[in-house]
């Protein structure tokens, strides 16, 4: 299948220096949703017809699949679609989307493209909806039968009958590639706009014999467009609701429905509860009985059952899926921890309020539960790490790493100057400075002396 992207328009509306369909829905940009979705079509031959700022938007998609067209001036949507015939491939149908109709479910369009037919057989299947308020929309006409379709009114073209139907034109459609190539060369902008109309097809189609049939989505959230921000934004809203109830279908308690964002995927178990404000990006896995929330941040992460993510919890796998942060069955994070890229803690471990912890791994059951730093370092199982414990991991220049071995006990106030490697069973004093290699088995203190001196007064503040 053909299928061509419309984003050539301004987007004026938005306010914005980014390009309209650059500005993401549920974390990714409205014209990649659509591209992917165009990707799930069997041999999609995907075209993306670009004008204002088109540079910007080609240059957010270098996947080299993508055929590119031009329209400059935008003179219509028939105009757009004219500019990305070289690129047809004449054998197959050819959908028609837009960059800024984000979330058009694969089913529908599939529905769509079956509706359309093949070979002799083949119609012009247009998507359509019925609104309570269609002003603005193309109105779809039908004839004396209530049953085949006439054509198309703009809005602005449409007499006060026509005004008064309430089913519109998505803009969607599926059409035999021969045929839509030779209508397009017969459109005129003979209209209120002075525009090439994709719309006027359909009358093209009906003095060809070429029979018109339309489709319904499922949902109207699917042929959404987005001019402004408003939009954008109950777009969002309506798209969070749709996975939130997705969600509890599967089995998952969500304390609100209205009250969770995921951008991106979110796979979870059984018994998963998820608290209000929680926020899931990338791809992040959520095995039985976990608890996450309220207030919680997760991206790119795998976490295993029965673990527990406290409320205000920050944890950032980065940017690459294929990389994420795990952490073990039965684990309790937070409430406030930070954990940071590269981490992957065991079974059991805590990791308390206000720690921090970046490319380090913990072993079972180590725990590090207040005020703390962990980074690049390598912790062996059933250590504690005392309150306020740093790990020095950065001299200036590079950044080095700490081993600490199995059944560690660092006291309160601990410095590990890495590179350093503290031995298994070994014990580190509250307040000691650690530089140096620490053996097994062994007390550490940096010794001090306390001092009370009987001839020191605290200064008073004079009246
Ligand atoms: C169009 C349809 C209308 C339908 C409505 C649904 C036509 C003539 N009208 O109207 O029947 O109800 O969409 O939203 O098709 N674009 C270009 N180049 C252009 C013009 C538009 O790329 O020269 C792109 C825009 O970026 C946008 C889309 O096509 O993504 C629709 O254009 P827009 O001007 O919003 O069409 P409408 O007037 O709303
Ligand atoms: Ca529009």
């Amino acid at each position: 299948m053909n299928v061509v992207i419309l984003a050539a328009g301004m987007g004026k509306r938005m306010h914005s220096r980014l390009p309209k369909v650059l500005h993401p829905i549920a974390g990714r940009a409205m014209l990649g949703r659509v591209i992917e979705t165009a990707r799930r079509l069997r041999d999609a031959r995907i075209i993306v017809v670009i004008g204002h700022r088109g540079d910007q938007v080609r240059a957010a998609f270098p996947a080299s699949d993508l055929h590119w067209a031009v329209q400059e001036p935008q003179s219509g949507t028939g105009h757009a679609v004219l500019q990305a015939l070289p690129h047809f491939d004449d054998s197959d149908r050819t959908l028609v989307l837009y960059g800024d109709v984000p979330l058009t479910r694969l089913e529908t369009l599939r529905r769509l493209s079956g509706l359309a037919g093949e070979g002799s057989s083949a119609a012009l299947a247009i998507l359509t909806i019925t609104m309570d308020d269609p002003s603005g929309y193309g109105r779809i006409v039908r004839k004396d039968d209530g049953c085949a379709i006439a054509a198309i009114v703009e809005e602005k073209d449409a007499t006060a009958a026509q005004r008064e139907i309430r089913e519109v034109n998505t803009g969607i459609l599926v059409a035999p590639t021969v045929s839509l190539r030779s209508w397009l060369g017969r459109l005129t902008d003979d209209n209120a706009q002075r525009e090439y109309y994709l719309t006027d097809i359909v009358g093209l189609a009906d003095d060809d014999g070429v029979p018109v049939v339309a489709a319904q989505p499922d949902f109207a959230w699917e042929t959404a467009g987005v001019n402004d921000k408003r939009q954008l934004a109950a777009l969002e809203r309506r798209f969070q609701r749709s996975q939130a109830d997705a969600l509890l279908s599967a089995g998952v308690t969500l304390a609100d429905p209205d009250r969770v964002d995921i951008r991106g995927d979110l796979a979870c178990g059984d018994d998963v509860g998820i608290d209000v404000g929680s926020i899931f990006e990338g791809t992040v896995r959520l095995d039985d009985g976990v608890t996450v929330g309220p207030n919680v941040f997760i991206r790119n992460a795998h976490i295993a059952a029965g673990t527990r993510v406290e409320a205000f919890c920050h944890i950032d796998g980065g940017s690459d899926a294929a990389t994420p942060i795990t952490i073990g069955r039965d684990a309790v994070i937070g409430p406030y921890a930070r954990v940071r890229p590269g981490t992957r803690l065991g079974d059991g471990v805590h990791i308390g309020n206000f720690v921090e912890v970046k490319n380090s791994e913990l072993g079972t059951g180590s725990k590090a539960n207040h005020l703390s730093y962990v980074g690049d370092s390598t912790v062996g199982s059933g250590v504690n790490i005392g309150a306020g414990t740093i790990t020095c991991n950065y001299d200036g220049a590079a950044k080095h790493r700490t081993t600490i071995g199995d059944d560690v006990h660092i006291g309160s106030d601990v410095q590990l100057i890495a590179p350093v490697t503290v031995g298994a069973g070994s014990t580190i004093g509250a307040g000691t400075t650690v530089w140096k290699e620490v053996p097994p088995g062994s007390l550490v203190v940096n010794p001090k002396q306390q001092v009370a001196r009987d001839d020191w007064k605290r200064p008073v503040r004079k009246k």
